[in-house]
């Protein structure tokens, strides 16, 4: 399935989602956050769909940003729903159920990072360049990037990244931890393949409830966390994928994981 927008494809349980203005250098528009938003509402409902990668169509970039000239012409009541809209979106994607994989092959500036980071793992093209440039434009990230980036990268890398707009390099954001890997752009495709189909093999029920801790870790106590992550490990063991990788460890072969 594809629409102007997006384009869509799966394969092997690998749900590819490839966002698709490259004359615009992918920028988000309301039309471009809504669609995504639909997108992967459709990914966490297909059980067919294990694991989604995400990506820009073109040569250039991810995402050069929320889109400029949309943005250019909004009251202050518009800009904020104009910042929901993203926020609701991108919060969807870093509470799917199912890992999401960033594959940033060129630019990732402003929303386009803030998208990147809402997803699970990120892997870079070597010449990807990353940053909130927002503040050249009298503007500061709105969805999300104040926060996440934080989170991500701590507050001195997060304080120069927003106040100054300057883009770093992939290199650099896998020195903050805010990309997990950094391939050369030739290889990012076929790399990002490799990480989805080892994932895709993986026992779904597994990856959500551990997708499940690790957000509800970092947004609780220690204690409220602890007690999450046992009530889902115990979970686990209702589940038909947990008697298969056990039973499959014991009788010396490889699992084949269902999602029951
Ligand atoms: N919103 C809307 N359009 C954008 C865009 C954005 N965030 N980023 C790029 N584009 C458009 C450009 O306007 C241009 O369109 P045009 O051909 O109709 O004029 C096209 O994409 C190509 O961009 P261009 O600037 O010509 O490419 P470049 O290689 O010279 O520069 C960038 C690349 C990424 C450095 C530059 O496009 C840029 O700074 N973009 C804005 C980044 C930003 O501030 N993002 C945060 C937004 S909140």
């Amino acid at each position: 399935m594809s629409t102007s927008l997006l384009l869509i494809s799966t394969e092997a349980g690998v749900r590819t989602i490839t966002i698709n203005r490259p004359d615009k250098l992918n920028a988000l528009n309301s039309a471009t956050l809504d669609a995504l938003h639909q997108a992967f509402g459709e990914a966490a409902g297909d059980d067919a769909v294990r694991v989604i990668v995400l990506t820009g169509a073109g040569e250039k970039a991810f995402v050069a940003g929320a889109d400029i000239s949309e943005m250019n012409t909004l009251s202050a009541v518009q800009g904020r729903d104009f910042s929901l809209r993203g926020q609701r979106m991108m919060r969807f994607v870093e509470k799917m159920p199912k890992p999401v994989i960033a594959a940033i092959n060129g630019f990732a500036l402003g929303g386009g990072l803030e998208l990147a980071m809402c997803c699970h793992l990120r892997i870079a093209a070597d010449n990807a360049k990353l940053g909130q440039p927002e503040i050249n434009l009298g503007l500061i990230p709105g969805f999300g990037g104040s926060q996440r980036l934080l989170r991500l990268a701590g507050r001195a890398a997060t304080l120069e990244m927003c106040l100054t707009g300057a883009p770093i390099t992939a290199e650099r954001a896998r020195e903050l931890g805010v990309v997990n890997r950094v391939v050369p752009a030739a290889e990012l495709a076929a790399e990002t393949g490799k990480l989805a189909a080892s994932l895709a093999n993986a026992a779904p029920l597994a990856l959500r409830a551990m997708l499940d801790c690790i957000h509800i870790g970092g947004e609780c106590g220690i204690e409220e966390g602890l007690e999450y992550e046992s009530a889902q490990f115990g979970l686990m063991f209702s589940t038909e994928d947990m008697r298969e990788g056990t039973g499959a460890f014991l009788e010396k072969r490889k699992p084949v994981f269902q999602g029951r």
